[in-house]
């Protein structure tokens, strides 16, 4: 039998249909088959025989469209906050991410927000009620909290963290997050008194050991007058993008299980207690390359200089400052499977380095003599045990890119290199994009492969499944 895309229709029909069903409770497909059911009953020559709206084959309240098209869709309990006009953006948010969703509001989030305003904005029935006869002769509570792909409670109040902290079921929300066999996404938003109370600490401990997953709340001005503190429900494009996380299906692992130790960023290195030598590296590329490495599921260490980025979710990060420094931390941190040396490490540091800040004084500047740093791709290539099988180094030229890539491979022994122009007018140095050749053995030949410009992610992605590929073929 043919299926009815609502979403086809003309624009007309559907804003009356809109309409209609939030008028009448019900969602936008629920009233089109009580439409036709009603034409249908007055006119048996349309059929053979007169069909009800609740007949066995078409029941006005069974079987809805949950995922009828396919797409994902939620179940979005709203709780009884001030808070809850947010939830209103949330439903279109989630719905430009087309993702439907049906809502469920508690009796004190319609002291908020109305289930017509709800019902209008996620065109679906909106529900309020465990002991409401037109959903519940079939268990819908089971079905709510079933037939969808995920729960959001926004805002969840303290009450109903407490509820669900214990297992209370003596509302529609409180059943729904009890009788859940779907992942659970809780906005939590309350006073901040409320949210520090030990009692909120505790149910938050043992919601979050449950496995429920949360956002926010944040930091911010209260709804009370001259309140601020943590407490603020995460704004709705903050829940939309973590929704949209958990309902992303599983990636692809390939470096599970392997352990990556990762240099990123200048290395700063002392004139005396106020003064360095540095240089222009953001670490942005080797910070994509840890996140790209995390999300193919490796282990991931990253020591970084100092750099004005965030940690990347699940690495771990060493900040440090000096060449010697990096070496230490890197020489701790083995072993690895795999070694990524992007870090654009100081050639020298001051052999001098004052103790007291330097003086100007008649006598002229003061010299600064400069030594050697360690080379860290070098001395880890060069390891006798504890050689990371797969060792990566960078080479930032700003001439003869190829011809200098290719030597360094040879002297400081290391695998692949990956080689970039950072001239000036590439803009390479604290910008977001790279163009990079990757050089790898090829027998006693050396390959190199030329990628276009891409952003310092995409390389990240790139060469992640590079690496990806190479250990696959290695095991
Ligand atoms: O010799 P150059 O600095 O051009 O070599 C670049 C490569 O060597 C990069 O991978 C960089 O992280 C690494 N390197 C290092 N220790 C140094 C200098 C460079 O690990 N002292």
């Amino acid at each position: 039998m043919a299926s009815l895309t609502i979403r086809k229709l003309d624009e007309t029909v559907k804003a009356y249909l809109r309409l209609r069903s939030a008028g009448n409770g019900r969602s936008v497909e629920e009233e089109v088959r009580v439409i036709l059911g009603e034409l249908i009953q007055g006119r048996p020559e349309l059929s053979g025989a007169p069909i009800s709206p609740s007949s066995a084959e078409a029941p006005a309240e069974a079987a809805p469209t949950i995922n009828a098209s396919g797409e994902r869709n939620v179940t979005l309990i709203i709780g009884g906050g001030i808070a809850a006009f947010k939830s209103l953006e949330l439903i279109r948010r989630l719905k430009e991410r087309h993702i439907d969703v049906r809502c469920v509001l508690t009796r004190a989030a319609q002291q908020f927000v109305t289930p017509l305003s709800a019902s209008a904005l996620s065109h679906e029935r909106v529900y309020t009620d465990l002991f409401d006869p037109g959903s519940e002769f079939d268990a819908g509570h089971i079905r709510l909290a079933r037939e969808c792909d995920l729960i959001i409670v926004a805002p969840a109040t303290a009450d109903l963290m407490a509820k669900m902290a214990h297992g209370h079921a003596d509302d529609l929300a409180s059943a729904i997050l009890l009788a859940a066999n779907r992942p659970i996404l809780l906005a939590p938003a309350m006073n901040p008194l409320m949210w520090n109370n030990a009692a909120t600490r505790r149910n938050v401990m043992q919601l979050r050991r449950d496995g429920i997953h949360m956002i926010g709340p944040n930091a911010g001005e209260m709804a009370e007058s001259n309140e601020a503190g943590v407490g603020r429900m995460s704004e709705a494009i903050e829940i939309a993008a973590a929704v949209a996380d958990i309902l992303r299906p599983p990636q692809p692992r390939p470096l599970a299980g392997k352990r990556v130790l990762i240099t990123a960023g200048p290395t700063h290195e002392a004139i005396d207690p106020v003064r360095y030598i540095a240089n222009r590296s953001s670490g942005k590329q080797g910070f994509a390359i840890a996140a790209a490495a995390q999300a193919a599921g490796a282990d991931v260490t990253l020591v970084s200089g100092p750099v004005d980025l965030r940690d990347p979710a699940g690495v771990t990060v060493i900040r440090v400052e000096s060449a010697r420094d990096m070496l230490h931390r890197v020489e701790a941190a083995l072993p690895a499977d795999i070694a990524i040396f992007a870090a654009a490490v100081a050639d020298w540091r001051v052999a001098n380095e004052g103790e007291q800040k330097m003086k100007k004084t008649s006598a002229g500047m003061p010299p600064l003599q400069l030594v050697e740093n360690p080379d860290i791709l070098a001395t880890i290539s060069k390891l006798k045990e504890k050689r990371p099988p797969l060792v990566i180094g960078f080479a930032a030229e700003t001439e003869h890119l190829i011809d200098n890539a290719k030597a360094k491979i040879a002297r400081k022994g290391c695998d692949w290199i990956v080689a970039n122009d950072v001239s000036p007018a590439t803009g390479v140095m604290g910008g977001d994009r790279n163009t990079v050749h990757l050089l790898t053995h090829d027998g006693e030949e050396i390959n190199v492969d030329s990628w276009p410009v891409m952003t310092k992610e995409q390389v990240a992605a790139e060469l992640v499944a590079k690496i990806a590929k190479t250990v696959e073929k290695s095991s």
